[in-house]
């Protein structure tokens, strides 16, 4: 077979919220990627996932790695695991999925960036939007300036519901699990940032999250460095659905991304019509997923650098750190971007 049709097999290490989503994707959806092995902490997980999938399923990473059939890894293992797990793949020459963040520290972040790249691995980091087909179109028409000068960018991240408490204390808090997201599409489709100001509550359950020292709400304004300003609001707990949106306003036109509903249709009764709504990450994207873990494999494949660097993952985690500090501290945190990660001004995160 040619090697431009080669399948690349990937190993999946944990099988949890998001790595069923991956599984389900690699098993069915992709192209050029396939599910060839399962891996989690919990084997009986693993085992499950294997026989549902017909795939082997193995007990440890190592065995992952070594396994015959994979080309490369997928990680979806909590975000205080990525790191480690990383740096095993890279020192193995094992060619890395990690999803997002790549940990929950600075230090370690630009450690494990640095590994990757001295290892010379494929590595791509699990930005979704960036291989949605929407936010794609709309992010190559800004770049080639059909926009125009962008004044405003806004965008939403709302979940319907919090994960479970146990998630929420490996999360990395607010900031680095859920805008960290938006984080990356301002820097996408906008540019890079100047200032960042941020304000955190927890209104589902104050008490829970006071106990975590965390929020489920915030909002976080940007000021980009070509003018334009931006704004971000996220919630744990919309209680009505999923949403992710996004408006850009430039000078020749504005661009709006939504895709609130499932189904295109309303039922229409006297005074109220109703409609679907999306209720988690995997019905608002059902091909973004897929196509960012095939955009992965045909790198593996043909040896080209991924649309979503390790780099990229550390400048959203540096401003996640920046909408951190500015909750923390009441005040903006003036932020500039140093050709690899941001520096924060005052900063002591
Ligand atoms: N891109 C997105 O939209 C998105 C959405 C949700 C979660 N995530 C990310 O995915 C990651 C996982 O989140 P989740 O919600 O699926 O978590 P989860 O708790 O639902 O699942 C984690 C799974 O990993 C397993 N696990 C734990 N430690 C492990 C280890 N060392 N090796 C192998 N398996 C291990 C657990 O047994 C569990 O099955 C997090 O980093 C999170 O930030 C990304």
């Amino acid at each position: 077979m040619s090697s431009t049709r080669r399948t690349i097999g990937i190993g999946l290490a944990g099988l949890g919220r998001m790595g069923r989503i991956h599984a389900d994707d690699l098993a069915g959806r992709c192209a050029t990627g396939r599910l060839a092995c399962v891996q989690d902490a919990d084997p009986a997980v693993a085992r499950e996932a294997g026989e549902r999938y017909g795939v082997p399923w193995v007990s440890s990473f190592a065995e992952l790695l070594a396994h015959d059939d994979v080309d490369a890894v997928a990680i979806a293992t909590p975000t205080g695991t990525h790191a480690e797990l990383t740096v095993q793949a890279a020192r193995a020459g094992v060619d890395v999925f990690c999803e997002k963040p790549i940990s929950l520290d600075r230090a370690t972040t630009v450690a494990t960036v640095e590994e990757v790249e001295r290892s010379g691995i494929v590595f791509q980091v699990g930005f979704h939007r960036r291989f949605d087909p929407d936010w794609v179109a709309v992010a190559e028409r800004i770049h080639a300036g059909e926009l125009g000068d962008v004044a405003l960018f806004r965008t939403s991240l709302r979940d319907m519901a919090s994960p479970p408490a146990a998630f929420l204390a490996g999360s990395g808090g607010f900031f680095r699990d859920v805008t960290v997201h938006d984080l990356d599409v301002a820097r996408w489709m906008v540019g890079e940032v100047v200032e960042v100001t941020a304000h955190g509550a927890a209104v589902s359950d104050p008490e829970a999250f006071a106990a975590i020292g965390d929020v489920d709400t915030a909002v976080v304004v940007l000021r980009f460095a070509n003018g334009a300003l931006g704004v971000i609001d996220n919630s744990r707990a919309s209680g009505y659905g999923y949403e992710c949106s996004t408006e850009i306003m430039g000078s020749r036109a504005t661009a709006r991304i939504d895709a609130p509903h499932r189904r295109n249709y309303e039922w229409r009764t006297p005074g109220a019509a109703t409609t679907d709504l999306v209720k988690d990450f995997q019905e608002r994207y059902p091909w973004a997923y897929a196509e960012e873990l095939d955009a992965f494999a045909r790198c593996v494949r043909d040896r080209t650098t991924p649309r979503v660097s390790g780099a990229d993952a550390l400048a959203a985690f540096d401003l996640a750190e920046a909408a951190n500090l500015s909750w923390r501290s009441g005040r903006s945190v003036a932020v500039r971007y140093a050709g690899r990660g941001y520096e924060l001004a005052g900063a002591t995160v």
